[in-house]
């Protein structure tokens, strides 16, 4: 595994040789031109912010003008940006700096992760790149990073996964020897992230820490970090009846409400015996031969079906009332089917004709 000490040396090397260095909110210690591009950067990228980013500097060229001026403004230039309340916390924020401090922005990451909108992660970018504070940054964009160079399973949005990525980011923070190595780093981490290590198909080949990454070594690009773990569904469990008479298959049809309601279906029971009971009242044979089981999934819970089938004896009068009717099974598309039951049908449409 990657020594942690390495970490932070070969990224600060990568990013002076291949990080991005000219973005407009870069080559400053202005705390108001960076903190301004943090927000606007919160879940939006760069090639979008950078028009927005100019109009605000043109027409609000410090804090104390942002400050002054009326919300409606403010909103009017971010318009299209997304995420208003941002915006809306920006214009508060100018305020408690320009009335609270004076126009200048604390140093520190606890005074600045106080301010409206700002919070740990911002901090430390903005008290790194404007002050050179020695400030661990942990963005989604980091989080992704470190998951898969360090190999951290688990949905970084569960408390417990983001309190360790925490942690990690804070162990990897270079010794601050030097203001520029710290902002070097920083800024690495995050075009690691945004130009390499992205979220569809990362460029594996041009990392620096290919040979090391938990994630590339072990083909797990895709699998880490976790994604957002779905709602666990309840499984119910269900069999169903193929029963056929000559050309024609038994429908039943569905009570109107609960799942499928109304719809025409396979008889179906709770479990095989109840099954075979069905088949039998409908003049079935006594084996019910297996067919492949297969789930469907509702928004609620998936079904596990069981499907049999049986051939019957009887007559098809035996099932003639207006829940259940003998349907040739060149007919079935003519009656309303769920559609599990019509594939199911359908795959055997060949061998039982
Ligand atoms: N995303 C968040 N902060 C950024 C920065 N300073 N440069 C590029 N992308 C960023």
């Amino acid at each position: 595994m990657l020594a942690l000490a390495d970490f932070s040396t070969r990224l600060i090397a990568w990013q002076r040789v291949h990080g991005r260095h000219d973005l407009p909110w870069q080559n400053t210690r202005d705390p108001y031109w960076i903190w301004l591009s943090e927000i606007m950067l919160q879940q939006t990228q760069v090639s979008t912010v950078i028009p927005y980013y100019a109009r605000f500097l043109a027409r609000f060229p410090d804090v104390n003008a942002l400050a002054a001026a009326p919300l409606d403004d403010v909103m009017t230039l971010w318009a299209g940006l997304g995420y208003y309340s941002r915006a809306r916390n920006l214009h508060r924020c100018a305020q408690v700096v320009s009335a609270g401090y004076g126009g200048h922005f604390p140093r520190t990451v606890d005074e600045l992760a106080q301010l409206p909108g700002i919070g740990r992660s911002t901090a430390a970018a903005i008290a790194s790149f404007a002050f050179g504070a020695r400030a661990t940054i942990l963005d989604g964009n980091v989080k992704r990073v470190l998951a898969r160079v360090f190999g951290v399973d688990g949905f970084p949005g569960e408390k417990r996964v983001e309190t360790a990525l925490w942690t990690l980011a804070e162990s990897l923070l270079p010794d601050a020897a030097h203001e520029d190595d710290v902002t070097a780093y920083t800024q690495g981490l995050m075009d690691l992230g945004a130009t390499l290590c992205v979220r569809g198909k990362p460029d594996c080949g041009r990392c620096p820490f290919a040979a090391d990454c938990v994630a590339n070594v072990t083909g797990r690009q895709r699998a880490l970090p976790a994604a957002r773990p779905k709602k666990t569904v309840p499984t119910k469990k269900t069999w169903m009846l193929v029963l056929t008479a000559g050309d024609a298959v038994l429908l039943e049809k569905r009570p109107p409400t609960g799942i499928w309601g109304g719809l025409w279906s396979l008889p179906e029971a709770a479990d095989e015996d109840a099954l075979a009971a069905v088949a039998h009242s409908f003049g079935g044979a006594e084996q019910l031969q297996r067919l492949a089981p297969f789930t469907h999934t509702f928004t609620h819970f998936k079904l596990d079906i069981e499907p049999r089938l049986a051939v019957s004896r009887g007559s098809h009068a035996q099932a003639a009332d207006a829940e259940t009717a003998w349907v040739p099974l060149a007919d079935i598309d003519s009656f309303g089917l769920p559609a599990p039951v019509r594939k199911l049908l359908g795959a055997l449409q060949g061998s039982l004709i």
